[in-house]
């Protein structure tokens, strides 16, 4: 089930809140910039399957985001839990970093961990099959998807190339939950 958890950033052991309702999460992440919205993770695909299988699976979806919200290019991130690069692909954003774009990202499978840093607060999102989030440009967060990823996410960007995680060096990442058990789970 998604969830939110919204800490201040001197108490990563003490949410201030949780959220388990979708529209609560909504409801919370609006104010920052942040956009959660529930679509129909309706196509049988499984972590590890090949992006174009899964391209051709949500093809109606991606080109109705696509005309809507003028996205330039699309890609699908792909892993299950025996992926030999797992640990490298999960080290590549786990520190705080942002982007020069937004970060839109819908989850068809599997689950990951968003977490976004904004005005002294740390929002802890879990992401859920169904979850098509975006994260606004320049706003720090990292993501983790765990010891053992399994998840599929379909991407979409405004810039053709693909965006660049620009890292803040500080760590704050470090101090708060990981998507581990005994952590964020
Ligand atoms: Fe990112």
């Amino acid at each position: 089930m998604s969830r939110l958890r919204i800490f201040e950033e001197e108490h990563p052991d003490r949410p201030l809140q949780v959220t388990d309702d979708h529209a609560g999460i909504a409801r919370e992440l609006q104010p920052i910039g942040v956009g959660f919205e529930q679509w129909q993770a309706t196509q049988p695909v499984a972590p590890g399957d090949p992006a174009d299988a899964i391209m051709a699976a949500y093809r109606a979806d991606i080109d109705r985001l696509v005309a809507a919200r003028g996205f330039r290019s699309v890609d699908v991130v792909s892993i299950a839990p025996d992926n030999p690069n797992r640990e490298q692909m999960r080290s590549k954003f786990l520190d705080e970093h942002y982007h020069q774009e937004d970060e839109v990202r819908f989850f068809v499978a599997g689950s990951g961990l968003f977490t976004l840093h904004i005005d002294g607060k740390v929002y802890e999102l879990l992401c859920e099959a169904g979850d098509l989030v975006s994260v606004p440009d320049r706003m720090t967060h990292w993501f983790d998807m765990g010891p053992e990823p399994s998840f599929v996410a379909i991407r979409f960007f405004t810039e053709p190339d693909g965006w660049v995680g620009h890292f803040t060096g500080t760590d704050i990442a470090t101090r708060f939950p990981r998507y581990e058990k005994g952590q964020a789970l």
